[in-house]
Parts: structure tokens; sequence; C-alpha cells
């Protein structure tokens, strides 16, 4: 199976923009992180991180491409099976129609996506302009006020009470603790 080298080799060969690295890069953290939490295997679940858009860059005008580009890459690898390429098959399925979402993995993905993001748009408000002056109070505060950041969809986020088995406060608390040790990485 691809392993976490392959997928960073892969996202950093078809991806410049240092913006959308550091999203995949903190998406594989968070997924590391939930991993842990929900008995996954954590490098499984951080390379499904990694790829989940290492083909943004080039399908972003055709986004009924987007994963596809990623999958014949992994084709190419010999990669046509395995929890990875399905769990890459559901990212995009309401336009590629490949797969579902089916199962812890791919249910942790869909959710902590739109977090990771919503969480640096918190970080990026604050004085400090970093991840470290962020609490789980202020990112909640923020999920308040449905002017901010409001391209976000929260309802996507909080199907993790639902499909992952985690409170809403407790999947925000784990995904801001596990950007945070990985702030470096992710450049704030
Ligand atoms: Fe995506
Ligand atoms: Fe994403």
């Amino acid at each position: 199976m691809i392993t976490k080298q392959q997928a960073t080799d892969l996202l950093h060969a078809h991806t410049k923009n240092q913006n959308l690295r550091r999203h995949m890069y903190a998406v594989g953290f968070a997924m590391r992180a939930l991993a842990s939490k929900l008995g996954g295997d954590p490098d499984t679940w951080e390379t499904l991180g990694l790829l989940h858009d290492a083909d943004w860059e080039e399908t972003k005008d055709t986004p009924d491409e987007h994963t596809k580009h990623s999958l014949s890459w992994l084709k190419d690898m010999g990669e046509t099976e395995g929890p990875v390429v399905h769990a890459l098959m559901s990212h995009n399925r309401k336009r590629t129609k490949l797969a579902e979402l089916d199962g812890d993995m791919e249910w942790a993905l869909e959710t902590v996506d739109e977090l990771t993001g919503f969480i640096v748009a918190v970080a990026l408000v604050r004085p400090e302009k970093s991840l470290a002056a962020v609490t789980p109070e202020a990112v909640m505060k923020k999920w308040n006020q449905k002017a901010f950041a409001a391209a976000v969809e929260r309802g996507q986020i909080a199907q993790c009470e639902e499909k992952l088995r985690i409170p809403l406060a407790e999947f925000i608390a784990l995904t801001l603790t596990a950007m945070q040790a990985h702030h470096e990485e992710i450049g704030l």
C-alpha cells in the first residue's frame, strides 16, 4: 500500500502552492489524531489526508475531475485498491459518484477537512496570527457567529457527532491540538 512518504512526494510533485500544501499537512495531522481516537491506522489515515486534495491545483477549473487525477497517479504506481484508494474515491463523491462515505476514515476526512480551514481562519483573525493563541472556546465562539467564515459548511463538520460519535466540542479540541503540535509545518 502507498506509504506516507510516497503520498508526500506525490503531493509535492503536483502542488506548488504552499498554502494548499499546508492544508493537506493539516488534514493529515488531524486525520492521524482521529485514527488514534477511533482505532484506525494512523499512517493510513494521515496518508489519505496528505493525498485528498493533491490534484486540486490541476482540477480546480474542472471540479468533476477532482480526485480522478490522484487516482490515476496511484494506478500508475500499481495502487488500484485498498483503504486509501477507496476513501479517495469517496472524497468528491457528489461529482464523481465513485464511492460512498461508508467508514470512519471516510467520514473523518469529510468532517475534518473543513474544520482545519475554519481553525486556520480563527488563527488568522487573532493579533498573534498563530495557532498557539487559539483555544477551543475561541473556535466555538466563532462557530456561533454565522457571518464568520460563512463559506465553511458547519453542518458538514457537525456530522462528526452522528457519524464518528465524537461531540463537536471534543472534535474541535482534538483537531486544534493536533494542528498546534505541528504549527511549524502548517506555518502558523
Ligand atoms: Fe477536496
Ligand atoms: Fe481539503
